[in-house]
């Protein structure tokens, strides 16, 4: 072994996979540009009072955070996610509303690395700042919708719940106290203490003894002011319209404090159910205003590349790119003829590589068969004097011919199209 690793949660991502990470933004960045949202960057680290606003009972905020003192003394934390980013960004700069942003990047979490749970993971998000309408939660779901379709994923579970306006919500967390205070006994421990601290999330526990209270709690609709009620049902009536599938999920929690009235997550039906979650997002009205800015709804979500991978791969869709490279140069006669012609190749937008070494022949041209290009071009002392070379396909058939050195380019381009 050797002596430095990757740390615990944290990967390497290697090439080609490397290249659908890329094209997985490309295409997220395709699907949300054309609906008029700009892509904001935001620093991977802010003081970690930006990060308390997620809920002081969260686990991302307790127990998760990557927090540490600079060496001016600030206290600072490695973003766990970026809607708070986004927030303090729209009330640092103040931009006109409705301020409609994506973003892509890493963030981190102090958690139990596994399959499909890491500690460094990669999303991408859009987020809506200053809009309550909700044809705007619509329109933001049926993004992520419309993205899983490019990418090919078809076995993805729109689950939508609304945890109403904050007092309905404070009104539902005050009856599970009472549901699953009442039971105390049956809760597992962890559900127990779970329950003193935020007993929404009791909702969330997996383990099997909770089951059946978790199945017999009251579900939030019971608890919905009028106008929740009423924004929930114009948010299902607008993904009917656009033929966006959905289940009403009325025990749906997530794992971030800020939310209100519409939330939402993509099961991915072809991961494990532990962590089928693909991607999850929902309103928060009050956040904006919680760091600082004026009252501003907000709505967004995030869609955790790592695991939507995970998803493409189960259901054998969105492949990593295959080769990198057209043409491979292959010279046996050791002079500046390879490396001329590879930098007229890629000079001409044709991509190219070469081998170096001087191996020989048969080295050389296992070398460009493992490049994955579609035609090796084969220079030797006799094309050198005849200012010819060989062009060899290597997929698809057709036949080796030798070509005049000046219409290489040509010919290259007519075997790949
Ligand atoms: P979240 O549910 O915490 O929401 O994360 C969104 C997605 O990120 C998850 O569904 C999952 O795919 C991925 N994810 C989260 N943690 C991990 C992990 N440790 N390893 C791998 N993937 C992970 C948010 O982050 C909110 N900011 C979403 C949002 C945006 N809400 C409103 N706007």
């Amino acid at each position: 072994m050797p002596e430095f690793q990757t740390a615990p949660g944290t990967r390497d991502i290697l090439f080609p996979e490397s290249g659908r990470w890329r094209r997985f933004v490309e295409v997220f960045a395709s699907v949300v540009e054309a609906a008029g949202y700009g892509q904001v960057i935001p620093p991977m680290f802010e003081d970690i009072g930006v990060f308390h606003r997620l809920g002081e009972a969260t686990d991302v905020v307790t127990k998760e955070m990557y927090d540490f003192e600079d060496k001016g003394g600030r206290h600072l934390a490695l973003r766990p996610e970026q809607t708070a980013s986004v927030c303090r960004a729209f009330v640092q700069h103040r931009p006109t509303t409705p301020w409609k942003s994506w973003y892509a990047g890493p963030n981190f979490r102090y958690e139990s690395a596994q399959k499909g749970r890491y500690r460094q993971f990669d999303q991408v998000g859009i987020e809506v700042l200053g809009v309550e309408d909700p044809y705007a939660d619509v329109e933001v779901i049926a993004l992520a919708w419309r993205f899983y379709e490019a990418l090919g994923l078809r076995r993805v579970t729109l689950l939508l719940n609304s945890l109403g306006e904050p007092a309905d919500r404070a009104r539902y967390v005050e009856a599970l106290r009472a549901h699953f205070g009442a039971h105390l006994d049956a809760l597992s421990p962890e559900s127990r203490e779970t329950l003193r601290r935020n007993p929404l999330r009791v909702l969330d526990s997996k383990r099997p003894v909770d089951a059946e209270l978790v199945a017999a709690a009251p579900t939030i609709d019971a608890f919905w002011s009028e106008a929740a009620a009423a924004h929930f049902a114009t948010v299902q009536g607008g993904l009917r319209a656009l033929g966006v599938p959905f289940t009403a999920a009325l025990r749906l929690v997530r794992g971030l404090d800020y939310y209100r009235r519409t939330t939402f997550e993509f099961a991915g039906e072809a991961l494990d159910a532990a962590q089928n979650a693909v991607g999850g997002g929902g309103r928060y009205d009050g956040l904006v205003e919680d760091l600082g800015g004026p009252p501003t709804p907000g709505i967004g979500f995030a869609l955790g590349l790592d695991r939507t991978l995970l998803a493409c791969d189960a259901e054998g869709v969105f492949a990593p790119p295959g080769s990198m490279v057209s043409a491979f140069v292959v010279d046996t006669t050791g002079g500046a003829e390879a490396l001329e012609l590879t930098d007229s190749l890629r000079r001409n937008g044709i991509s190219a590589e070469r081998a170096f070494d001087g191996r020989s022949m048969k080295s050389q041209m296992k070398a460009a068969d493992r490049s994955g290009a579609a035609v090796a071009l084969i220079v030797g002392s006799d094309e050198v004097v005849a200012g010819t070379v060989v062009l060899r396909p290597l997929r698809g058939g057709g036949e080796q011919r030798t070509v005049a050195r000046a219409a290489v380019i040509d010919e290259v381009r007519k075997v790949i199209g």
